[in-house]
């Protein structure tokens, strides 16, 4: 597996990559900095007041009203609910700091704390390294993996939801607090990227659809979990299959997701993802 120290030559970086589809780097975010936006989230989380039937904002409700929450959060800071969260008649069953899936997903933009650590110089550097010739910020998510109800996030690729072409989606994931399989870490298909994508998560009029591209099934292969201690960033092919677990355990598995295009690719018009006019893709600079 491609673990490389900060400090990793970029030709073996980009080799390693291009192999595998991942790199997990290990001390790329100093503790003290994944403390402050552990804290930052909380912060949000707290000053966000859930209406009486929060299953609107629940991350696998069917109806039209969670359909239009999610599709008109792109240039927005918004809350989602985890499933197993609410009981029966839909009330939430633990304090709404304990039952968030995610906030999404223009933190990056919107939210000066996550817009500084998004744009810190060391990720700038890491998405040339990579090749990333135009980088635009296109989302981000602070992802809590909550004790005991935390979901699991079933096999996908990002691509699948945010299309360009030709594909160029690059996600950067960074561990908060320590990643292990029992609380939901990242399962990856090494080398699973060179199979072409599988699906498009697109528009389609009023409502989103999952357009099928190719039926066959994920690349056989052995899925590796990436057990990662806090501070790790882990850097994802926008092709690549990866999937992570529920959480059942009493501890929560933070998580920063920031997603980056190349600008010189074309950006898919019916992604679900879409910015108001006033607030166009930004690339690392401050
Ligand atoms: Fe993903």
């Amino acid at each position: 597996m491609a673990r490389i120290d900060r400090q990793g030559a970029s030709a073996g970086k980009r080799a390693a990559f291009a192999r595998d589809g991942f790199l997990v780097i290990e001390d790329f975010v100093p503790a003290a900095e994944c403390a402050g936006l552990r804290q930052r989230a909380g912060e949000l989380v707290d000053g966000f007041r859930p209406p009486a039937d929060a299953t609107v904002f629940s991350t696998r409700s069917q109806s039209h009203a969670a359909d239009d929450y999610f599709r008109t959060s792109g240039d927005k800071i918004r809350f989602f609910f985890e499933e197993d969260a609410f009981d029966a008649r839909g009330a939430l069953t633990r304090p709404k700091a304990l039952a968030i899936n995610k906030i999404g997903h223009a933190l990056h933009d919107l939210d000066p704390v996550f817009s500084r650590f998004s744009r810190a110089p060391r990720l700038a550097g890491l998405a040339a390294e990579l090749g990333i010739a135009a980088p635009l910020l296109l989302q981000s998510m602070y992802i809590f993996k909550q004790p005991e109800v935390g979901g699991e996030v079933t096999w996908h690729q990002d691509a699948t939801f945010l299309y360009t072409d030709p594909v160029s989606v690059v996600g950067f994931w960074f561990a908060l607090e320590d990643a292990t399989v029992e609380n939901g870490c990242l399962w990856v298909l090494p080398g699973g990227h060179g199979s072409g994508l599988k699906s498009r998560f697109r528009r389609a009029g009023a409502g989103l659809e999952m357009q099928v591209l190719d039926a066959s099934g994920w690349p056989a292969g052995a899925a590796r979990p990436l057990e990662v201690a806090a501070g790790t960033l882990v850097v994802l092919h926008g092709l690549l299959p990866h999937y992570s677990g529920a959480n059942r355990t009493p501890r929560s598995r933070h998580a920063y997701a920031l997603h980056v295009i190349d600008g010189r690719a074309r950006y898919a018009e019916d992604n679900w993802l879409r910015r108001g006019p006033d607030m166009p893709l930004r690339g690392f600079a401050p």
